[in-house]
């Protein structure tokens, strides 16, 4: 091998043998000898995405949507009331202004409100399919499933009909959600509806080493979103362990149900690159919380009593739960992960 270092010309290096290259072989180095290290660090980017947010007007929302807009992503705001909504929407907008957000080379963020009850399946379909053209065509890609609320009731005196409210909103909400924005993918793809799912019966005929004939097309005929759909549903630590020593009963059966509901939908949608996932929080102090705490000495006692039994010593603010959001959002840092459920919870779940 000859190197002539006084010359930046390729063709000085000639190599002459098999012999490993020197890793330095120039003073001037090109880009040949430079590791590639494009997508090693993933990118958290969300321009030109719209993401639904049920539960828009709470408390953990309201900061998932300030980091989400800062990310460049538009937001399609879901709850219950419209009067709230439209309040909130204004405070982002300010947001918007006060921090100058305006996405390079992709459109600028916008925000669309809904007012719908998500344990209403009719409800959720028809906002669901009117999202998109609000967004000037734009399928929302991304969710984040905040909506829920919690009931403090002993077993023994739960009124059925309160207990039945309270797990069609907190787990089939979550499930009408994740269904309706499927469906609006689905269709897009132009994919009619029987021709959808890999049949159940697919089968290897051993004997001729082959799989069915029909299996073979229905697969081909899959849409493949290749992860960049991507749905986040705010379980709880409630659903894996029971809190104490407040009574909740059904709070804690709908929030396992949605954890366990995250990873039947990630196995099931896993084929049309659909990625699923949850973060299960320990205890937030939101300005509801706060306000709880602050204003009775039951509260106080409350979370003297909740804390002591978090590792950390504290409760959550709302952006400790930032990061694992965009994460399991981003089209490049959590490809691999579906049915997962993320506990943050300072470590309460751990004793
Ligand atoms: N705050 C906590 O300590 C804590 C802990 C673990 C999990 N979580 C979960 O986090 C999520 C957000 O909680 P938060 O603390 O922001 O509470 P929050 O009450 O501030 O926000 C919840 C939002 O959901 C909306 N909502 C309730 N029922 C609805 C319905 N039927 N249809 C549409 N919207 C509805 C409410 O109006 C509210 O704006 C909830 O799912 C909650 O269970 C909260």
């Amino acid at each position: 091998m000859t190197i002539n270092s006084n010359s930046s010309s390729k063709d000085s290096f000639t190599t002459k043998t098999n012999a490993p290259q020197p890793i330095v072989q120039s003073a001037t180095p090109t880009e040949q000898i430079l590791p590639n290290v494009d997508n090693i660090v993933p990118n958290f980017r969300l321009d030109d995405y719209v993401t639904v947010v049920t539960g828009g007007s709470g408390g953990l929302a309201h900061t998932l949507c300030q980091a989400l807009l800062l990310q460049g992503s538009s937001l399609a705001l879901v709850d219950l009331d419209l009067l709230k909504l439209k309040d909130v929407r204004d405070k982002l907008n300010s947001f918007i202004k006060q921090n100058n957000i305006t996405p390079k080379n992709s459109n600028p963020v916008k925000i669309s409100i809904w007012e719908c009850d998500v344990s209403n399946s009719n409800e959720v379909n028809e906002i669901v399919s009117k999202i998109t053209s609000e967004h000037d065509g734009t399928i929302p890609f991304k969710l984040v499933h905040t909506a829920g609320f919690c009931n403090n009731i002993p077993a023994e005196q739960y009124d059925p009909v309160k207990a039945e409210y309270l797990v069609k909103v907190n787990l089939m909400g979550s499930l009408y959600f994740a269904q309706a924005l499927t469906n609006l993918h689905l269709t897009s793809q132009n994919i009619p509806k029987n021709r959808r799912r890999l049949s159940i019966s697919t089968k290897v005929d051993e004997t001729k080493n082959n799989i069915d004939d029909k299996v073979v097309v229905d697969a081909l005929a899959l849409p493949n979103f290749k992860g960049k759909v991507s749905f986040v549903f705010i379980g709880s630590m409630s659903g894996l362990i029971v809190n104490t020593p407040q009574p909740q009963v059904a709070y804690n059966m709908s929030k396992a149900g949605v954890i366990h509901m995250v990873k039947s939908l990630a196995c099931e949608w896993a084929k049309y690159g659909i990625r699923i996932n949850c973060i299960s929080p320990g205890y937030i102090a939101t300005d509801l919380t706060k306000k709880v705490i602050s204003q009775s000495a039951e509260g106080a006692a409350l979370q003297k009593e909740w804390t002591s039994r978090i590792p950390l010593g504290r409760m959550a603010e709302p952006k400790e739960f930032v990061g694992a959001m965009l994460y399991l959002l981003s089209d490049n840092a959590s490809t691999y992960t579906t049915g997962e459920n993320m506990i943050i919870d300072g470590g309460y779940t751990c004793w």
